[in-house]
């Protein structure tokens, strides 16, 4: 679903009220007579929309065929009465007791071929038929119960698809793993061909010598890993297919789910699924083992935004405070609720939203945080909530704009599945790290990126930025390095263009794919030893990695001064065609990422934000074709001053030449558009 049209915002969900803000509902858990007083608290912030029914289907269905859907029914009406939109789960995330007890044979199997009992959530084989066959009948009646009830702006298909279960290794899923690959290669021949079979003996004759990859003694064979791989992102997406057929055939209201683009979650490839969603919707939670997490909630959500395609999208999902599942669960420091929900709003969340609504008193989640504390509402919590609710509905007017920008970032699922493989030259070096660390430089520039998958148009891009795409096809690399020789610039960084799709390594040298465009030539890599610095010609340090490389046109940026390859090219910078490439061939300290990066972006004529913007002071910039509206979310301890006039919204004040942003606050500035 295309949100503006000619230019003019349209919302992606059809709200009374602009912008949504809501959460997570469990009524389930918690007696009736506290119904009521909810949805009038929920009124009192502001909360418009809400998702409901996720964990319901022991309510609906207790017992195989016998449906009861009296509460759920008492529950929208409730919500309805109140003015407040429902965001409407399908019930199937979580299996009821007796599905499982009834066909065991659902209940997923692990790696180490052992099974997964029931007690939690997920406690299914995604390619289960019998899972399938009993989820399809559940949705059948919610889908026709309430396919037209007015009060229904969203279907939110199961929840957390691939959440727990993303990988099951049972019989089912190795019958149905086959019967993937045989479309995918139509022969055995063709199979042997793209696993590499002939190494180690694993040649195989027939269809049934072919099994889930369950543990080895010794590394498994990689191409089936990752074929293992594609086809469990392709099962879970067949189970939201067959949710979402069997929802459209009963109402018209528009269908997603909740994806999981946090630094955690990699099974899924969500760009093979964006087009079965009508909207993207996205969870995201601070995660507190990478340090400092800002940076990543940025990048989960530009991720987001790139998924959908730079519409708005949903953010149905993040903590009002702690969560419970990580090792050291911090509350939020004052202030951080606002600036971690705005900066999902400044990257095109056009909903801010929860979980959940009332922190629950029993089960694995009662130490989570949620919008109403068990403090009550006589809590700091609850206050911010409440003033998070104005905020929000005060931006109603920023719902449908979209953030431009004309700087791409490649990102693959499929390589960071083959970069993070059993065996590797560097067990150090992480997909998602090497991103992140490119991206921080970039963010930290005060520039926005655009989020595509390889393969994606970069014509209209004035920089592409590729980091680590180890894995890439032919004809993917090919769009970069035409993009290159058309006249455009990319910055490729190390371990990028190795291999195939079928996990084959390009001969003559690295990096393969971009060898020719890059102008380098890379014989042999050697990764470092961690602790293992090294010092380079332009005074900065480099670790983890480094290549034994020779310049085939490119110029040196930098080189090594000690290390495996002293002299040897460190970064470097090549004319292709009308355009250039510059390769980072190790891992630069923050300094010389950064010093790249700038290059780069001068080099290509691309502004900042604003002059002011850094890795504190994050400014985003959304816009129509008549509104601008900019973003300034200071994380840092002091008040930063910036130039800029118009209407700021959440201070109600008119600037005329330069705001004072204090120290962690945020502001949202209508610009002035000039004729
Ligand atoms: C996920 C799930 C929720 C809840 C939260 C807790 O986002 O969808 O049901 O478990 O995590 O953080």
């Amino acid at each position: 679903m295309n949100s503006s049209l000619a230019g003019q915002p349209r919302p992606i969900i059809e709200l009374d009220s602009g912008m949504a803000f809501g959460c997570d509902y469990n009524p389930e858990q918690w007696d009736p007579a506290v119904w009521a007083q909810d949805a009038t608290a929920m009124q009192q912030a502001g909360v418009n929309f809400v998702a409901i029914n996720i964990f319901g289907w022991s309510h609906l269905e207790p017992r195989e065929g016998e449906y009861d859907f009296s509460n759920l029914d008492a529950i929208i009406e409730l919500l309805h009465e109140h003015g407040i939109r429902i965001n409407l789960a399908t019930a199937t995330a979580s299996p009821p007791p007796w599905l499982t007890t009834t066909y065991p044979q659902v209940l997923p199997v692990v790696e180490d071929g052992t099974k997964r009992y029931p007690g939690g959530r997920q406690a299914f084989c995604p390619s289960s038929p019998i899972y399938r066959h009993h989820a399809a009948l559940l949705v059948e009646k919610v889908a026709q119960r309430y396919g037209n009830h007015p009060a229904v702006a969203l279907w939110h298909v199961s929840n957390e698809i691939g959440c727990h279960n993303a990988h099951c290794y049972c019989e089912t899923s190795s019958i149905a793993f086959r019967a993937w690959l045989m479309e995918r290669y139509e022969s055995i021949e063709n199979l042997n061909a793209a696993w590499g079979t002939d190494f180690w003996s694993q040649r195989v004759s027939d269809w049934s010598e072919i099994f889930t990859p369950r543990l080895t003694l010794s590394s498994r064979n990689p191409g089936q890993s990752m074929d293992f791989r594609r086809f469990s992102s392709d099962a879970l997406l067949e189970n939201y297919r067959l949710e979402a057929d069997i929802i459209r055939r009963h109402s018209d209201v528009p269908v997603t789910t909740n994806f999981m683009v946090t630094a955690h979650i990699r099974n899924m490839d969500y760009f093979s699924w964006t087009a079965d969603m009508d909207i993207i919707a996205n969870d995201h939670y601070l995660d507190h083992r990478l340090g400092e997490p800002t940076t990543e909630l940025s990048f989960a959500a530009d991720l987001t935004r790139g998924l959908a395609k730079n519409d708005p999208w949903i953010l149905m999902e993040h903590s009002t405070g702690s969560v419970n599942w990580q090792p050291h669960n911090p509350a939020k420091t004052p202030g951080e609720m606002m600036r971690n929900s705005l900066a999902h709003v400044a990257r095109g969340a056009d909903g801010v939203c929860f979980f959940q609504w009332r922190a629950s008193l029993q089960g694995s989640e009662k130490f989570h945080s949620a919008l109403m504390p068990h403090a009550g509402e006589d809590s700091e919590l609850w206050r911010d909530v409440v003033a998070l609710g104005k905020t929000v509905a005060s931006l109603a007017e920023v719902v449908g704009t979209r953030v431009e920008s004309t700087v791409a970032f490649i990102f693959s699922w499929e390589s960071w599945w083959a970069v993070d493989a059993e065996t590797r030259p560097s067990e150090s070096v992480s997909y998602l790290e090497q991103a992140h660390a490119i991206y921080a430089a970039i963010h930290a520039l005060g520039t926005t990126v655009t989020m595509v998958a390889p393969g994606s148009d970069l014509s209209g891009y004035d920089l592409v930025i590729v980091p680590t795409l180890y894995m890439v096809s032919d004809d993917h690399a090919g769009v970069i390095n035409d993009y290159v020789g058309n006249g455009g610039h990319a910055v490729i960084t190390f371990y990028s263009g190795i291999v195939d799709e079928e996990d084959r390594v390009r001969t003559g040298g690295y990096p393969g794919a971009f060898r020719e465009m890059l102008g380098i030539r890379t014989e042999e890599f050697s990764p470092l030893l961690p602790d293992q610095v090294l010092e380079l010609s332009d005074g900065r340090t480099s670790s983890l990695w480094t290549e034994r490389t020779t310049l085939q046109g490119a110029t040196a940026v930098s080189s090594y001064v000690d290390g495996p390859m002293p002299g040897g090219p460190a970064v470097t910078c090549h004319e292709f065609g009308q355009g250039r490439a510059w390769y980072i061939g190790t891992a630069l300290d923050q300094d010389g990422l950064l010093n790249v990066v700038r290059t780069a972006l001068e080099s290509a004529g691309v502004k900042p934000v604003a002059a002011e913007a850094d890795a504190s002071l994050e400014m985003v910039r959304r816009s129509a074709a008549n509104a601008s509206f900019l973003f300034v979310i200071n994380h840092g301890q002091q008040d930063r001053s910036l130039s800029t006039a118009g209407y700021e919204i959440i201070t109600e004040t008119t600037v005329s030449q330069s705001l004072i942003v204090p120290a962690g606050s945020v502001r949202v500035i209508r610009e002035e558009i000039l004729p």
